[in-house]
C-alpha cells in the first residue's frame, strides 16, 4: 500500500537516494530541505521523478513548518542535518539544526500522532579509536564524541529514547560511517567519493587520510532507512551500518582498476576514528536482509552515474587544480 513519507533532508545525498527508492516502491514522497540546490535529485532521477516529489522548502529549526509538514504523513525518515565541519564553524547553527531540528521531529510527530520515525545517527558518537580494544565497534560502544557533531548526535540518541519513554514514539537511529556513492559531495568523509569523480572525468585525486574506514554505498544505505522505517518495532533503537570495512588504499584500488589507471592516492595520515561498526542490530532489525552492492559494482555503478551526467553537461561538484 502507497505511504506518504516525510523525508527531511531531501536535497542532500540520502535524501535524494531515499526519495528516489520511495517513489520506485510507490510511496509520496514529501521532501522538507531549508537548500535551494537540486543538483543530487537531478545527478540520479529523471525529470518525471523529480516533478512527483511534493517538495517544501523549510528551516528544520522552525517547530511550527515541521509540524506542517508532517501533517497527515504516515511515516518520517529524518535525515536534515549539518556535518562535522559546518557544526565546527557554527556550533551554535550546529546545535540549532541537528538538536533543535531533531526534537522538531519527534515533535512534530507527538502531534500529528506518527509513532515511528527513523533517522542518522553517526559513528562520530563514538571517542577515538584508542579508546576501544575492538576494531569494529558493538552497538553499544562507549559514547565520547571529540566534535560538536558527534555531541549532538549523542543529543539525539538521548531525546530519540526519551520520546520512547515518555510519549510512545518508537525510532531507528542508523549510524553510518562514511557513506559513498553519487551525491556525497561535503562533509569530512567525502574524499573517495570525490577521488571516484576524480577518476571517472580521467583525473587525478589525492585523498588526505589512509584510514580503514567503514564503506558503505548511498543506494544500500537509502534501501536500510527506508526497511527498518517499515519495521514495526518497538523502543529506541540504534542499529549502525557495516558495509566495506577496508582501507582508503583499497578503496581506491577498486576505483583505479575500473578505470584502468592509477589516478587514485592517499596520504599516509589516519583519521582518529574507529574503523568500522557491527551492524548485528540492523540484522536483526532486518531479518537478515541488510541491502549491500559490492565494492566493485558500487564504484562501477557511481563512475557510470558521473560520466552521463558530464556527458549531459549537469554540475558536478569541483576538483581542485
Ligand atoms: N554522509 C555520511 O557519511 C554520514 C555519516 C554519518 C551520518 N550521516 C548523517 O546522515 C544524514 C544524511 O547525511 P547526508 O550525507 O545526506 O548529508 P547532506 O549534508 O548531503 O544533506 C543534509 C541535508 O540537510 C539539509 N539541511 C541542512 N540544514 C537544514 C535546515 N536548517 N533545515 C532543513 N534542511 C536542512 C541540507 O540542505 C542538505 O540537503 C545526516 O543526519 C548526517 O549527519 C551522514
Amino acid at each position: 500500500m502507497s505511504e506518504r513519507v516525510l523525508v527531511t533532508g531531501h536535497l542532500g545525498c540520502i535524501g535524494a537516494w531515499v526519495a528516489k527508492l520511495l517513489l520506485a516502491d510507490g510511496d509520496h514522497v514529501v521532501g522538507f530541505d531549508l537548500g535551494t540546490h537540486d543538483h543530487r535529485l537531478r545527478l540520479i532521477m529523471g525529470p518525471d521523478e523529480l516533478s512527483a516529489i511534493e517538495q517544501i522548502r523549510g528551516d528544520i529549526t522552525n517547530t511550527e513548518a515541521v509540524q506542517n509538514a508532517a501533517a497527515g504523513v504516515d511515516r518520517i525518515i529524518h535525515l536534515a542535518a549539518l556535518q562535522v565541519p559546518f557544526c565546527a564553524a557554527d556550533p551554535a547553527g550546529g546545535a540549532r539544526v541537528n538538536v533543535v531540528g531533531t526534537v522538531n521531529v519527534f515533535e512534530a510527530a507527538r502531534h500529528q500522532h506518527i509513532d515511528r520515525i527513523t533517522w542518522a545517527s553517526s559513528v562520530a558518537v563514538h571517542g577515538t579509536a584508542d579508546l576501544y580494544d575492538t576494531e569494529i565497534l558493538p552497538v553499544d560502544a562507549q559514547r565520547d564524541p571529540g566534535t560538536f557533531y558527534g555531541v549532538y548526535k549523542q543529543a539525539n540518541e538521548g531525546t530519540a529514547r526519551v520520546y520512547d519513554t515518555d510519549h510512545g514514539i518508537a525510532s531507528v537511529g542508523i549510524l553510518p560511517h562514511t557513506i559513498y556513492g553519487p551525491g556525497r559531495d561535503q562533509g569530512l568523509t567525502s574524499q573517495p567519493t570525490t577521488a571516484v569523480l576524480a577518476a571517472a572525468l580521467g583525473r587525478p585525486y589525492r585523498v588526505d587520510y589512509a584510514s580503514k574506514m567503514g564503506f558503505q554505498y548511498a543506494p544500500d544505505v537509502a534501501r536500510s532507512f527506508i526497511a527498518a522505517s517499515r519495521v514495526e518495532a518497538p523502543g529506541a533503537r540504534i542499529c549502525p551500518l557495516g558495509g566495506d570495512i577496508v582501507t582508503v588504499q583499497t578503496f581506491l584500488d577498486a576505483v583505479n582498476q575500473a578505470v584502468g589507471e592509477e589516478l587514485g592516492t592517499c596520504a599516509d595520515d589516519r583519521l582518529p576514528f574507529p574503523a568500522g561498526t557491527d551492524d548485528g542490530a540492523l540484522r536483526d532489525l532486518l531479518d537478515g536482509q541488510v541491502p549491500h552492492t559490492p565494492l566493485a559494482d558500487a564504484i562501477g555503478e557511481t563512475i557510470a552515474v558521473f560520466r552521463q551526467a558530464a556527458a549531459e553537461g549537469q554540475t558536478l561538484p569541483d576538483l581542485p587544480g
